[in-house]
């Protein structure tokens, strides 16, 4: 069994129930659709029910009408979610008008759903840009005990099994966080450690990237890296961390020999730790096209409750994929 089959074996054995705000759009209702009939999850789709049961028809469809439907201008908990909101945030200066109006944003919705625990996860942005879908998530939901940023990890199918754990790597961040400090690049670090024991099933080996290996330069961006992984080793001391490394000496064994001797992690990493948002996204985009690596993800990490966000160039299995492992990151919450 691949790593996806494994995730979707998961999700069917311990049923959760995943909110997709953008019911109206054709591929995540086709990705509901598909869900259902695969089992991975109990779907709830927000959208004007007339309009999705008549895409639902256009597209044969047949599940459509056994899923639950939540319209966002008119449902029995209204109200409640529109106290909710303005209890959350009247501190910020949001008046009960605003919350009025904002509840009935199916991406507000979708998490309002979730912190009344109505629902255990979403999967959005099929149809909205990433800032879109994580604000209502950040403001909301907000971040777990004892993390202060949410990041963002891709598990790295790669097709040349000599690297990573058996040709699968986690990278992180690549999607959520521009320019973390060194605390915040060491939660991201742990966290992606965790993501990867939750979702790739495997003991992470966790490189803190640089353009320095164990100071053969001296810059502030390294000094942030070294800072970063004493602070990482600090808050997981079960877990094997190591830095400030260059990506050569992280993955490959002579190098990492040479560079970084009596390290248990050079040249034996499977999880990259990025030191900024630009490295990681950049790097992930280009191992994808230029090596032909399948990248899932990204994989949303340190959010009080597992909300995922889909790039808008997706595929309805891209959606159903994340579906799956949204599930999976709720069943280890
Ligand atoms: N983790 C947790 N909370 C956060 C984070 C974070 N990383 N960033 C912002 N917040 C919180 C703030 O504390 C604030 O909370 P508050 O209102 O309760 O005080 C709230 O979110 C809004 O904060 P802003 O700073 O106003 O957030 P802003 O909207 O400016 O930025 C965003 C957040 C949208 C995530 C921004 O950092 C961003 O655009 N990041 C890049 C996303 C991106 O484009 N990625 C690349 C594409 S994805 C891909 O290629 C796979």
């Amino acid at each position: 069994m691949n790593l996806l089959e494994q995730i979707k074996e998961n999700a069917k054995n311990n049923i959760k129930r995943i909110v997709l705000p953008e019911g109206i759009e054709k591929r995540t209702l086709i990705a509901a659709d598909q869900a259902f009939e695969e089992k991975l999850a109990e779907i709830i789709l927000i959208g004007n029910p007339d309009e999705i049961k008549k895409m639902a028809i256009e597209n044969n469809l047949k599940n459509i009408d056994k899923i639950k439907i939540v319209d966002p201008k008119n449902h029995e908990k209204k109200q409640q979610y529109v106290n909710l909101l303005f209890d959350l945030r009247k501190s910020k200066g949001l008046t009960i008008e605003a919350a009025e109006k904002l509840t009935e944003d199916p991406l507000y919705l979708g998490v309002l759903m979730i912190k009344s625990g109505d629902a255990d996860g979403e999967v959005a942005g099929a149809g909205n840009a990433t800032g879109d879908v994580l604000r209502p998530a950040f403001q909301i939901v907000k971040t777990l005990p004892g993390i202060s940023v949410v990041s963002g990890a891709f598990v790295m199918i790669l097709k040349d099994k000599e690297f990573g754990e058996d040709g699968i790597m986690v990278f992180a961040d690549c999607a959520v966080h521009p320019n973390p400090t060194a605390s915040e690049l060491a939660e991201i670090a742990v966290m992606t450690g965790k993501t990867t024991r939750a979702i790739a099933g495997f003991e992470p080996r966790i490189a803190m990237l640089s353009f320095s290996t164990k100071g053969s330069a001296k810059h502030e961006m390294v000094d942030k890296v070294v800072e970063a992984t004493k602070l990482a080793k600090q808050m997981a001391p079960d877990m094997q961390i190591d830095g400030e490394l260059q990506s050569d000496a992280a993955i490959i064994p002579s190098i990492g020999e040479s560079k970084a001797p009596g390290s248990k992690i050079a040249g034996h990493a499977n999880v990259l730790v990025f030191p900024t948002l630009e490295t990681g996204n950049i790097a992930y985009k280009l191992v994808q096209r230029i090596a032909h690596v399948e990248a899932i993800g990204p994989v949303l990490q340190g959010m009080a409750a597992p909300i995922n966000d889909l790039s808008r160039g997706c595929s309805v299995s891209d959606i159903v994929n994340l579906i799956a492992i949204t599930a999976n990151q709720a069943a280890n919450m």
